[in-house]
Order: structure tokens, then sequence, then C-alpha cells
């Protein structure tokens, strides 16, 4: 695990977008694993003012998102669907049949999660997945008491990520309860991994992920045993850990 430091919401995307232009620079029919929620969406603008200003070609990459609410229609501007066209494919040259998210739909949630897990084997895996990272420390849909070893697969909001998601709602009463979501074991899979966090409200999340057990109680733990994982975040995230962690490369930007 390494962590970079950086003194704001836009430099934290900066940084991850250009994590993210370098695997497609020397890859560049990468299969990347992606976010949603607020977090990513200045590292999404800045990888979109890079297709534009020199041309970061995506035409031979491939996407699989995270996860999607169950119920929830790819044209519901409430959708992860509708959120990646607009924060992210649409300002980019990415081919519409190179980019997956789980089908919040399907009638049976568990060949869904089988047939997503299936087509992310058939891509070759993901190169570089993105993740953010809840107040619960959930990654993904993953909420505390995860399964490790779980693969996509339906999972039941936590009350605390309802209330947290809320807000992209008019009330709570709207949020779906239920979603479904690449699992720890998927993620775990993915060859690289940056997790992405600003704000004080992941202050707690981060250093559990970081300094805590590794344990399902809090679901981002589990990266401290992946083999490639960068942590890039602002100040105020990075608030509650220590100056030097042994092992823990930090550095400040
Ligand atoms: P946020 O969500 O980026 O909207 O804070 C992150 C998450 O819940 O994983």
């Amino acid at each position: 695990m390494r962590i970079i430091i950086t003194d704001s919401y836009e430099n934290m995307g900066l940084e991850a977008a250009n994590i993210v232009a370098g695997q497609i620079y020397l890859k560049p029919d990468s299969v990347l694993g992606l976010a949603t929620g607020s977090t990513p969406v200045s590292m999404y603008q800045r990888l979109a003012a890079v297709h534009k200003s020199v041309g970061l070609d995506f035409s031979e990459v491939t996407t699989f998102n995270l996860d999607e609410y169950i119920g929830m229609a790819p044209e519901n501007p409430q959708s992860y669907h509708y959120f990646m066209q607009e924060y992210f494919f649409r300002h980019i040259n990415i081919r519409p049949e190179n980019v997956f998210l789980p089908d919040g739909m399907a009638d049976d949630v568990v060949a869904e999660g089988n047939r997503y897990e299936k087509l992310i084997a058939a891509k070759g895996g993901i190169d570089l997945q993105v993740l953010g990272i809840g107040q619960n420390a959930h990654i993904g849909f993953n909420e505390p008491d995860v399964k490790f070893a779980a693969t996509t697969h339906k999972v039941e909001l936590d009350e605390e990520t309802i209330q947290a998601n809320s807000r992209f709602f008019k009330n709570s009463d709207e949020v779906p309860r239920y979603a479904i979501s690449m699992g720890i074991k998927t993620i775990m899979m993915a060859e690289h991994v940056i997790l992405l966090a600003n704000g004080r409200n992941k202050a707690e999340a981060v250093y559990k992920a970081v300094c805590g057990d590794v344990t399902p109680e809090a679901p981002a733990s589990i990266l401290q045993l992946h083999r490639d994982v960068a942590l890039i975040l602002d100040r105020e995230a990075a608030a509650l850990l220590p100056a030097s962690i042994p092992g823990v490369p930090i550095r400040r930007k």
C-alpha cells in the first residue's frame, strides 16, 4: 500500500487521472474498473480534459463499473448507468460496446452476477480498479460484515449508506435498498487498485482501511493485503493518519 496526500479535491482527481492516463498510455486496451459517487468526479473531469487537449485515446479501453442499484433502469437519472454517461462516457471516445455495468433490472440477480464475472474474465481481468470509500469503509457496495470471498452479488445497503446517498434523492425513502455489486474478491483480483477519498467525513474510514485490523467490519481494510494499491487522499480524508506508517510510503503533494 502507498498513500498520496494532496492539498485539494481537484488535485486528488488530478493525481488519480494521471495514474489512469498512465495505465492507458502503457496499455491502450486496458480494462478499467470504475466507481460512481461524488468522489471520482474531479478525476473524470480531468481525464475528459486530457482526452480533449492531448487526445488521450479511450477507443480500445473497456470499463466495468462496480455497482448498480437493483430496480434502476439505465435511463433513470439516479442510476449509475446514467451517472457514468453524464460525468464521463459522453465526454470521451469510449465505444459503447466496451462499457459494462451490472444490470440492475435483471430478473435473476445471481445469474447476472455470474454473467458479469464471466465478462470480466473474458476481457482478461481488470488492470486498474478505481474505488471510493463509504463512511462505513465500504468499497463498491460491500457493506460491513461482507464476505471477503464474494464475487458480483446482490447486497442490502447499510442504513448509513442509505442516509449518505439520500443526498442524491428527494428523501431517504427513495434510495433503493438493494444493489448489485462487484464483490471483494472481484476487486482484489484487479492488477492495480486506486482508492480515492476526500473530506473529513471519510477520515475514520480511511484510518480503518490503512491502520485498522483486516476485518469484514471495515471492508476496505482488505486492501492492506492487495499487492498494488494506492490511496489518493485530500488532507481532510488523511487527517487521522499518523505522520508515518511502517511499510506504507506516504507522498505529500
Ligand atoms: P461518495 O461515495 O463518493 O459519493 O462519497 C463513495 C462511496 O460510497 O463509495
